[in-house]
């Protein structure tokens, strides 16, 4: 049986994080049993919003595939490549552009969320506005039948349909495929401060931390604020420590809810166990990045024949589009 297709990406704007494991790749890895998968570091989203210093984009790329190999992605499974060394995407991205109201980009609520969240990077420019018709191309070129995404990601799934849409209906042809997202069903996991875990607002477990780090970063994640002595009963329904216990070992969950309403355990000792169990969950991923990083051609290997491999596609696409529009 010809499994469905899966497309998926992340922009290589720094190291990865825990919020990348339980977000994102813990579900590419799983989807990798039962569809042909498409991973993409999406190096031309980054500069859209990294222009102004994009030297992170080019250190980012192989470290961020180097992770994914780590936590589980199987190069001999998954098709893992650079999105600016397969260019048909964007040839795509161009002819969709031609097509994609400026209305319907200017509306997207990622778009004006990002303007204002990232004031500072100025990102009222050309190509930022273009952000979603570029990832319709990416999506639309590989037919991608399902796309694992954050919910943040929704909008522009919503835009590709559209578009896809739009393109199949201009030139009388199916030619391209609505894609369907796939959420991830973990809880959610914030960043030490209860904010979302984000690179710029510092408060990130990083996949790479030595485990000194890591224990240092839980020890300062904010508990119940209404705990105050170890007699305190806690609340750990609000306590993001518990959170994390939730999506890290979640058959310990009901004890630490227990011992906690109790004030049978004090925050240092939860979180110093919290601690191990991280860094436990760490270790296998980060014993595997050492051998990767100490044989880079392994790696530069892997996405030149995924390039070879999304490039099969790719051209037959766009072949397709093109004759679709009477350009070939
Ligand atoms: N915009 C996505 C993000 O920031 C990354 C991305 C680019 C992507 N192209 C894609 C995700 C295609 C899914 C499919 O997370
Ligand atoms: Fe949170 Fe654990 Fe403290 Fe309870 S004991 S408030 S779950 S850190």
């Amino acid at each position: 049986m010809n499994k469905k297709r899966v497309l998926s990406g992340m922009r290589p704007t720094g190291k990865l994080h825990l919020g990348h494991l339980v977000g994102a790749l813990s579900n590419w890895v799983k989807l990798q049993e039962d569809y042909e998968c498409f991973f993409m570091s999406a190096d031309w989203h980054a500069l859209m919003s990294e222009y102004a210093k994009p030297s992170v984009i080019k250190e980012s790329i192989l470290d961020n595939v180097i992770d994914w190999i780590s936590c589980g992605i199987l190069p001999d499974k998954s098709t893992i490549f650079i999105q600016s060394e397969v260019k048909e995407h964007l040839d795509l991205f161009i002819i969709l552009s031609c097509l994609a109201p400026l209305g319907w980009l200017e509306r997207c609520p990622t778009y004006k969320e990002q303007l204002k969240e990232l004031e500072e990077k100025n990102l009222t420019t050309y190509g930022f506005l273009g952000y979603p018709v570029l990832q319709a191309a990416d999506i639309l070129i590989y037919k991608g039948e399902f796309v694992p995404v954050g919910e943040d990601q929704l909008p522009h799934l919503e835009l590709t349909r559209e578009i896809s849409r739009r393109f199949n209906s201009l030139y009388k042809k199916e030619v391209l495929v609505d894609p369907h997202p796939i959420l991830t069903k973990f809880p959610r996991l914030l960043g030490l401060d209860g904010r979302k875990m984000s690179k710029s607002y510092g408060n990130c477990i990083y996949l790479s931390d030595v485990p000194a780090a890591v224990e240092k970063k839980v020890m300062s994640m904010i508990t119940d604020p209404k705990r105050i002595k170890l007699s305190d009963p806690g609340h750990p329904e609000i306590c993001n420590v518990h959170n994390y216990y939730a999506v890290f070992k979640p058959e310990l969950k009901p004890d630490v809810d227990k011992q906690c309403r109790a004030a049978e355990i004090g925050c240092t000792e939860c979180k110093k166990r919290l601690a191990s169990i991280l860094i436990e969950a760490l270790s296998p991923i980060q014993s595997m990045r050492k051998k990767l990083l100490s044989d880079k051609k392994q790696i530069l290997d892997i996405i030149d024949k995924g390039k070879d491999k999304a490039r099969l596609v790719t051209q037959k696409t766009l072949k397709e589009v093109k004759e679709a529009m009477g350009l070939e």
